[in-house]
């Protein structure tokens, strides 16, 4: 289990709700629009519902959602956050989605959807993904896909190490396989247009100022965790990177910027204007 906390979540929603990508979001409503019925969309690694809480009441139509998730502790705080009533009818589905990722799509779909997940999987599993979009010819709007980028202020001389460090266990297996990490929105795109398809690539950094402090507190812990469980003999030297960047965060002086990036596939012959 990839283990993400629901504070955690709880923490970064308003930032990937300020971060994501406008035009993609637009190009979706458009077509979704012009559809009749409800929309039915599958979100992939669903987490407590952060993606449906966003786009649910941005898209202009009906829409039925099922929400696929493997850790039941994230399932029962998204569960009790579920619309009861009008447009929006969602409920999860517990499912692995590293080995029922097929099953999960045989129901009829017309939008898979996906939120800060592709850059855990596998290029395997990506391929699996497309394949599945593109042979039942469906929507789809993958969001917040880490891509490597980080810039701090103000700089610190390990800044850039510590990063690439980070990048690196970005790429170990976080249950998928060897995962994409920071090449997997670029990925994403190479393979969908190899197969002819046009994706709308947009950037969805995240941006937080001085006064995000538990924010950026996380990141930096996370960051310090992870360069040291690939770098264990640099544990010292990062663990002094992280108590100065976090006494920079109390200072009301630090600021910091998270690379990600929103694609959006439309099924061929019905996509609405750009
Ligand atoms: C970074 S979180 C994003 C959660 C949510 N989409 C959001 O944006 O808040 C990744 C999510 O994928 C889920 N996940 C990871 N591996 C999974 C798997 N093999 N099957 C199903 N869900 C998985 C995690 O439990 C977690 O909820």
């Amino acid at each position: 289990m990839s283990g993400f906390s629901a504070e955690w979540l709880a923490l970064r929603e308003p930032f990937d709700a300020a971060a994501r990508a406008t035009a993609p979001e637009a190009s979706l409503g458009l077509w979704a629009g012009k559809r009749g019925g409800p929309l039915r969309i599958v979100d992939l690694g669903a987490g407590t519902g952060s993606n449906l809480r966003h786009l649910g009441p941005r898209l202009p139509l009906a829409q039925d959602w099922t929400l696929i998730e493997h850790d039941p502790a994230l399932i029962a705080a998204g569960e009790a956050r579920l619309p009861r009533s009008g447009e929006i009818r969602a409920r999860y589905r517990r499912a692995d989605l590293r080995s029922e990722l097929e099953s999960v799509l045989t129901e009829p779909v017309d939008l898979v959807t996906c939120s800060a997940l592709l850059d855990l999987v596998s290029a395997e599993w990506l391929g699996r993904l497309v394949q599945l979009v593109q042979d039942r010819d469906l929507a789809l709007l993958a969001v917040l896909t880490y891509d490597g980028r980080v810039s701090l202020e103000p700089g610190l001389p390990l800044d850039a190490d510590v990063i690439g460090l980070v990048n690196r266990h970005q790429r170990t297996d976080k249950g998928f396989g060897p995962a994409l990490g920071p090449e997997a929105g670029i990925e994403l795109a190479r393979v969908l247009h190899g197969a002819g398809d046009q994706p709308l690539l947009a950037l969805s950094d995240w941006s937080a100022g001085p006064g995000d402090r538990s924010f950026q507190r996380a990141l930096v812990e996370g960051w310090a965790e992870a360069a040291a469980a690939i770098a264990p003999e640099r544990a010292a030297a990062i663990g002094s990177w992280c108590r100065d960047r976090l006494r920079a965060i109390e200072a009301g002086a630090s600021r910091c910027r998270v690379g990600h990036v929103d694609l959006l596939r439309l099924p061929h012959g019905q996509r609405g204007p750009a």
